[in-house]
């Protein structure tokens, strides 16, 4: 990793360990004109990819055609109502309703590590020896605001994170109405727009299209990054593999609205821009106040997706969850969701702790329905007082039962939710986020908690955490059931109300920061109604997070697929539960579910005390599996190998150690091919010359020995196997 700044071109260049990217300042105004951003060179001028004419060009170079110059020109901080017609990565406007806004250079910085951001927003981190950053200082001297933009390049991994700050420095007010924290100009290439798109039980499913002219987008202002649309783009050279071919990947450290768009102009230029989605968004900054727009992360890649993935994974896991679960085993937990559903009481919670502990299991989590009088979804969130019908003796004497059996033992909340039938709301309705004299809209019978407000953030958080006190609880299950609706907070005035969906998530922020402060050896995975909370902004609050109600071991490929293309499987929730499953009543062999589970956090959701005996037979192998693999499938390098939503047959992924010793791959025959023997599966990321031994679980199929070479050349023979849903794991070790 590197940055330099040359004075005589003034070019900037970052370079990770296998790209750059570099920008220029121009004029003498100091427009920022983006230079490169691609596979790693070692030029610092490429100016002349600026020029239109001789010179390095700036805008202002021409007066008389100002406007068609601003609307080609490759800009770092592209302006609003300044001729630049593209979309713009800040719109301001000032007390007298006028919108224009301009920034251009200052000064600059370079530091050693990485700063946090401001308020407690999660950020990637890194020590002194471990990142550089450049804080670019930036100027809109007309309204007198001014912007921090911070760039950081790590020695690890091949990601370039973008944060800003902005400041009013004037003695009006002003009003953002739009901060994006990403925006790249790129000379058009062959790029096809990957996307990941989803629903309830079937997120971030990989779309890829053509990018045509005029701008396309995803976004969400569902008040979370939801399971409709995720904050992740990429572009992806028409002929890329997963091991070929340029990618650009953008993603985003934010729990709440995003915008992620491409456009594609006149010209074919191609504008990529991450940030907070601007509809219902406005913030207004008073003389002297700051405004923090969240972290956005790039990854180019001229490997193909294989490395993009690679490069967000290390991230991710170095700089990014601090949980101190990060680097270490999860507890094998089993799940009375799918077993029970609200349908439960102290015994039948400890006769599947009994149960769990003969097979090896390790943490029983107690889910919805606890609390309250909540018997079904109707009620008492907001209520966190144990129901002592269901739980006879309390929390307390659950747990210390549940210990006494020899597990650990977690619980469900939904902190910021409020049931109209609740104590909380008979209490404080206006609690509720709700616009005046409209009746608010309910979704899963409840409405959602106003944590723009701090005292309902306080109040929150001291539920939260008397539940925490009251038990030895070592895992919470943090759930989010709705999407945010009927925007309007009574703590805010009028001209604040489009602060509502950043503040919200700042307060979500705020709490999961003071939680796991509080309760440092927590285990925090985070929910709602399935994986439609699934970014990065979790993650640095808690290491894994549940990926999708979807719990059939064949959709599992799908969301997995897509979840992985991004995220470390560590942070990938995944149970082994009951068939016919609950969702699309398939019904796959019990080892097929635990070879998929294991590609995740694993763990069962199933009534362990009903289910067939020849399944619960199985469970004491698969524990030991996970003990075995877990490790490698953490820390190690995922490849996805073949798909089964692009071949319709088979999927295939593996992950290999960091340093090559060993690697297990997962094949998933899902359907059975009529008259096809077998396929070929190249096995790469294996050190070339080095000989390895390769066995299969579980298969009268013969040890080979072979080197990573002919495993990734040559590839290994895998029989057709009669019927569907059939699964195998392949060990590779070093010999
Ligand atoms: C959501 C979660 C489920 C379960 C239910 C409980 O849907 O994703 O796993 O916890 O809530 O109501």
């Amino acid at each position: 990793m590197n940055i330099t700044y040359d004075e005589s071109t003034r070019t900037f260049k970052l370079d990770t360990p296998k790209t750059s990217y570099l920008f220029q300042i121009l004029g003498e105004e100091g427009f920022v004109g983006h230079v490169y951003y691609g596979a790693r060179i070692e030029d610092t001028d490429l100016s002349y990819l600026l020029c239109v004419g001789p010179e390095p060009f700036a805008p202002s170079h021409t007066d008389r055609e100002r406007a068609s110059y601003m609307d080609k020109f490759l800009s770092e901080f592209p302006g609003h109502g300044l001729g630049d017609y593209r979309e713009s990565c800040l719109n301001v406007r000032d007390e007298d309703g006028h919108e224009a806004v301009q920034l251009l250079y200052r000064g600059h910085r370079i530091l050693k590590g990485k700063p946090a951001l401001k308020n407690g927003f999660p950020a990637t981190f890194a020590g002194e020896e471990e990142a550089l950053t450049l804080e670019l200082i930036l100027e809109d001297s007309v309204l007198g605001l001014t912007c921090h933009a911070f760039y950081t390049v790590f020695a690890d991994t091949d990601a370039i994170t973008f944060s800003r700050y902005f400041k009013n420095e004037s003695d009006r007010k002003l009003i953002i109405k739009k901060a994006d924290s990403l925006s790249i100009d790129l000379w058009q290439e062959d790029y096809e727009l990957l996307t990941l798109h989803g629903s309830w039980a079937r997120e971030r499913s990989i779309d890829r299209r053509p990018i045509g002219y005029g701008k396309t987008s995803v976004g969400s202002f569902r008040g979370e990054s939801s399971h409709q649309e995720h904050p992740f783009l990429a572009l992806v050279s028409g002929k890329a593999t997963q091991e070929t071919g340029n990618v650009l990947g953008v993603n985003f450290i934010w729990s709440g609205n995003f915008l992620a768009q491409v456009e594609k102009t006149q010209f074919d230029l191609l504008r990529v821009q991450m940030g907070i989605h601007p509809d219902q968004f406005s913030y207004v900054l008073a003389p002297g106040e700051e405004f923090q727009a969240p972290e956005a992360v790039s990854v180019f890649s001229a490997e193909g997706l294989g490395h993009m993935t690679r490069s967000f994974h290390d991230l991710y896991r170095n700089h990014l969850i601090r949980s101190p679960y990060k680097n270490k085993k999860r507890p094998i937990l089993i799940n009375n969701w799918e077993a029970t559903y609200f349908d439960f009481h102290t015994e039948k919670l400890l006769s599947i702790a009994r149960e769990a502990k003969k097979v090896g299991i390790e943490m029983l989590v107690m889910d919805d329905g606890w609390f309250g009088h909540r018997n079904d979804d109707n009620s008492s969130l907001g209520d966190w007082t144990v129901n002592e019908e269901k739980l006879p003796g309390g929390l307390k004497y659950l747990v210390d039962e549940v210990n006494k059996i020899g597990l650990k033992f977690g619980i469900w909340m939904e902190p910021e939710m409020i049931s109209p039938d609740s104590d909380l709301y008979r209490a404080h309705p206006d609690w509720a986020i709700q616009v005046p004299d409209r009746i608010p809209t309910r979704s899963r019978n409840q409405l959602v908690l106003d944590l723009s407000r701090q005292e309902v953030v306080d109040h929150v958080f001291e539920m939260v955490a008397n539940v925490l006190r009251s038990a030895n609880i070592e895992y919470l299950k943090w759930d989010m059931n709705r999407q945010l609706t009927d925007l309007g907070s009574i703590g805010l005035s009028s001209e604040h109300q489009g602060e509502l969906c950043y503040r919200y998530v700042m307060g979500v922020y705020q709490l999961q920061g003071r939680l796991v402060k509080e309760f440092p050896n927590l285990l925090l995975e985070n929910c709602s109604g399935g994986g439609a909370r699934f970014d990065p902004g979790m993650l640095y609050f808690g290491p894994q997070i549940w990926t999708s109600d979807d719990t059939d071991a064949i959709e599992r490929l799908g969301i997995q697929e897509g979840t992985a293309l991004v995220y470390p499987l560590s942070s990938m929730g995944a149970h082994v539960s009951d068939c016919p499953n609950h969702t699309v009543g398939r019904i796959t062999p019990f080892r097929t579910r635990g070879h998929v589970a294991l590609a995740g956090t694993f763990g069962y959701e199933l009534d362990i005390t009903k289910i067939p005996e020849e399944d619960r037979a199985m469970i004491p192998a698969q524990v030991e599996m996970y003990h075995k693999y877990n490790d490698l499938m953490r820390c190690g390098d995922y490849y996805r190998i073949a798909s089964f939503r692009e071949n319709h047959y088979y999927d295939c992924y593996e992950v290999v150690a960091k340093d090559k010793t060993e690697a297990l791959v997962t094949y998933v025959q899902v359907l059975r091919r009529p008259n096809q023997h077998g396929r070929v599966l190249r096995i790469p990321g294996l050190d070339p010359e080095r000989k390895y031994l390769v066995t299969f679980d579980d298969m009268e199929k013969k040890d080979l020995h072979l080197t990573g070479g002919a495993l990734a050349n040559a590839g290994i023979w895998m029989e057709e196997q009669w019927g569907d849903y059939r699964s195998v794991l392949i060990h590779i070790t070093a010999e």
